[in-house]
């Protein structure tokens, strides 16, 4: 049977983790996974979530089944969270899924399901995963330009320009917020003019956002699944409790629909849960349990958003200090862009050699196209992480 089995390409983000984890120069920098660490380098839990964890544990009395849609109650919470209070809500269905990858597993088979070999636009680049989830699926990838590197924002004129052109029906994944891995995110304005073409257009917006809360707030980054679910009639959105909750490993997140009236949605659902129960069955519950846990006690929500603020206001503080110490080292602003992007993510713009030289002459790790995960940084650690980027690069 596996004669001719070949090795895959390595998973260019997850493959950095265990080089990481032998390497033992004390100075080593991890930027590669996106997960946030704070001061001293760890990935926090956060107090709201271990206060949970406590309740769950005291007063949970099975752990018999929850069901392939998991628990209705998580998901009317993390609806709400994505989508505000003033929806269209008789039209949004929603199913618990292990992780945001889970959600666009079923996403994927859902619309594979509904159009099979349908096109569905990504912009390039984009989080890798996406591409292999929507291929797998029998779905047919094609890119659209995202990315202006001169400028580190995003291109929007040929982001329009493609997205103008494409066939009504066809799926358009957009990142919710905080792009990965450019950390390029199109202004209000931009998602609007974005926004008016697919509805125009025919389009089907699949939205995936799993950085909910490290752009600009927890509303703020919702700003393009609200606008799009007041504008269009169809639209799919996966979302991701892993970086906002800090529950990385539980594997807890949601794939929505919103369909034209309430009996398609209802059968989308049923259809999304058919691909649910052929993937894995049921989703795992803890994090769904801690979230809802969360969101149901105000307290608890309360200080589980404090601790979320003052991730993402670290983070800002690296950005603008990182963006300060290349204005320093270069005599110019051509990493301003850093303190302008959003989330975790940033290209910094070195070519896959430049980005082994990195990780073997400077303990540095960080995705082979240059993509840095910001909150890896200690402040200490700017300067001389930037000395390096502009060492390797110099050698050009
Ligand atoms: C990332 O982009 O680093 C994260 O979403 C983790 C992953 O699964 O790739």
């Amino acid at each position: 049977m596996f004669d001719d089995l070949t090795m895959p390409p390595a998973d260019k983000i997850l493959s950095l983790m265990p080089i990481f984890r032998r390497d033992d120069r004390a100075n080593k920098i991890d930027l590669g996974v996106g997960v946030y660490r704070d001061a001293s380098g760890t990935t926090p839990i956060p107090r709201a979530v271990r206060e949970a964890e406590n309740r769950i544990h005291s007063a949970q009395t099975t752990k018999a089944y929850v069901g392939p849609a998991g628990d209705p109650v998580f998901c009317d919470l993390v609806g709400k969270l994505v989508f505000g209070e003033e929806a269209p809500w008789d039209r949004i269905r929603g199913i618990q899924t292990p992780g945001g990858a889970g959600a666009l597993t079923v996403l994927a088979g859902l619309i594979s399901v509904a159009r099979p070999g349908a096109a569905v636009h990504v912009p390039d680049p984009t989080w890798v995963n996406h591409v292999s989830i929507l291929e797998d699926n029998g779905l047919r990838v094609v890119t659209y330009p995202y990315l202006d590197t001169a400028t580190g924002e995003v291109n929007f004129d040929a982001l329009l320009d493609h997205v103008s052109r494409s066939q009504r029906g066809d799926v358009v994944l957009l990142h919710g917020c905080c792009h990965n891995p450019t950390g390029a995110d199109p202004s209000p304005s931009q998602w609007l003019a974005l926004a008016e073409v697919i509805a125009e257009r025919g389009l089907v917006p699949l939205v995936d956002i799993a950085y909910q809360g490290f752009g600009d707030g927890l509303d703020e980054d919702a700003f393009v699944v609200r606008l799009l679910a007041g504008m269009v009639p169809e639209m799919l959105v996966s979302s991701s409790c892993s970086k906002n909750f800090g529950i990385y490993r539980e594997r807890t997140g949601a794939a929505f629909i919103l369909a034209a009236n309430a009996d398609q949605a209802d059968i989308a659902k049923a259809q999304l849960i058919v691909r649910a129960r052929t993937a894995y069955s049921m989703p795992p519950d803890h994090g769904a349990a801690i979230v809802r846990t969360v969101l149901e006690d105000p307290t608890l929500a309360a200080d589980w958003r404090a601790e979320l603020d003052g991730m993402r206001s670290n983070i800002l503080s690296l950005r603008q200090g990182l963006a300060a110490s290349f204005r320093r080292f270069t005599n110019g602003g051509d990493y301003d862009f850093l303190a302008r992007n959003k989330g975790m993510f940033s290209l910094i713009g070195v070519t896959p050699q430049e980005a082994v030289m990195l990780r073997e002459r400077y303990a540095i790790y960080m995705v082979e196209d240059g993509r840095i995960n910001i909150a890896g940084l200690r402040a200490s650690q700017i300067d001389a992480f930037g000395e390096a980027v502009l060492a390797v690069r110099d050698r050009r």
